[in-house]
């Protein structure tokens, strides 16, 4: 079979034909009234979610940042997040003038470690950032105790883990707020966007503020005239963003989101199927373990940029599955963000800290975060079931730990 491992169809995100069509027909009315379009994707992704507000935002950054500023997050303060994950989920904390505080991860989940966040709290934190990484949800139970008994905000950055689902609760609704970059690699996927969702009244009707204006006027259909944010509260901010910034999706985004709605589970359930097959098969081999969750009703949703333990030297495993074709990756996605080029890179260093200072965090050790790098590889993600084809590529990999004596 003559087959290109790294870009196929059962590996790619792909627009459905509705979907295409549902955006050309947008295209070709107009999108004069397209803001209402946003409205009906936000009533419809926090039916989906179970909660009582869900934001349509231009992308995750943007809603990160809204996110900490509803939750009241402020120069001087501090806000906890993971070492290991994308910068996103930090730096929007050092444009409030906060101060970021690394925690280190948990070995098995890869997710911040509670041990390591209660470390790190001081007098000045008031906020946890979460991040369930690579679709694994983090130990809730134990950090929402730790936010509970120091009276923390708890943000959860859910971009990796759409549909997973931790404790039968769905990643993104068990803190004070969630949100989730909805950008074309992600398990919910469009052409750019993200969400907040939140059960607070008061988070939602501040990130509205912040960056959503255009919703929050006085005409028709608007967020205040239809009732969803309070008139009373809110009037004298009407009219002008405060966070002098515009975060609303872009309605193509919001159109294909209310129909990707339609069949998302059925996409997840596809996805689980694919992926329980593959890990399992690399499990059975004995040669690798699986980074996932079963247990508890907790799971992977949309296994994003998926990676597994390889009992082999990582390297020579990646490298074998290469030379096969297939672009395989070691350690993990990200810098350690104490890493990152803006703790030695001038430019970035001294461009951050004219929001908030920021250096020195690279003198700071995070065993976890570093020994867990040497330890696994990426693996493909699945968006198809197809036995066949999942054989070939556990073959693949069960060859390379085989020809891999370390
Ligand atoms: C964990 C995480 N948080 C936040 C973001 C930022 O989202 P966006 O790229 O939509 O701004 C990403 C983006 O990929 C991400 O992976």
């Amino acid at each position: 079979m003559s087959f290109d491992l790294n870009n196929n169809e059962y590996l790619n995100n792909k627009f459905t034909e509705k979907e295409i069509n549902i955006t050309a027909d947008l295209l070709r009315k107009g999108l004069k009234d397209a803001w209402k379009i946003n409205l009906k994707f936000e009533r419809k992704f926090a039916e989906y979610m179970n909660c009582k507000y869900c934001l349509a935002c231009s992308n995750g950054t943007a809603a990160m940042e809204e996110a900490l500023w509803a939750c009241g997050i402020k120069a001087g303060d501090e806000v906890i997040v993971p070492v290991m994950t994308y910068w996103a989920s930090a730096f929007p904390a050092l444009i409030l003038g906060a101060k970021v505080k690394y925690a280190d991860i948990d070995k098995k989940s890869l997710c911040i470690s509670p041990k390591s966040i209660k470390e790190k709290i001081t007098s000045k934190t008031k906020a946890i950032v979460v991040v369930h990484l690579y679709g694994h949800p983090c130990d809730m139970d134990a950090i929402m105790s730790l936010a509970n008994k120091f009276g923390l905000k708890v943000i959860e950055d859910f971009s990796h883990a759409h549909g997973a689902l931790y404790k039968g609760r769905l990643c993104g609704t068990i803190g004070d707020v969630g949100i989730a970059s909805c950008m074309g690699e992600k398990a919910f996927y469009l052409p750019e966007g993200a969400v907040l969702c939140t059960n607070s009244k008061n988070i939602y009707e501040k990130s509205c503020l912040f960056g959503h204006y255009r919703y929050i006027g006085l005409r028709e259909n608007s967020r205040v005239s239809s009732g969803i944010i309070n008139k009373q509260t809110w009037q004298d901010y009407i009219g002008a963003p405060l966070g002098a910034i515009k975060d609303r999706m872009n309605p193509v985004s919001a159109i294909i989101g209310i129909e990707r709605l339609n069949h998302f589970s059925a996409d997840l359930f596809e996805i689980n199927k694919a992926m329980d097959l593959f890990v399992r098969n690399l499990e059975k081999s004995g040669f690798y373990k699986a980074h996932r969750i079963r247990e508890n009703n907790s799971s992977m949703g949309g296994w994003y940029s998926p990676v597994i333990f390889s009992k082999k030297d990582t390297h020579k495993v990646a490298a074998y599955i290469k030379r096969a074709g297939f672009n395989c990756k070691t350690g993990h996605r990200y810098f350690n963000l104490n890493e990152h080029p803006m703790n030695y890179n001038d430019y970035l260093r001294n461009n951050l800290n004219k929001f908030s200072n920021n250096s020195s965090y690279s003198l700071e050790k995070y065993t976890n975060a570093d020994q867990t790098a040497k330890q696994i590889i990426s693996i493909p993600r699945f968006t198809k079931f197809n036995k066949e084809i999942i054989e070939k590529y556990s073959q693949i990999y069960i060859e390379a730990a085989e020809n891999t004596n370390v």
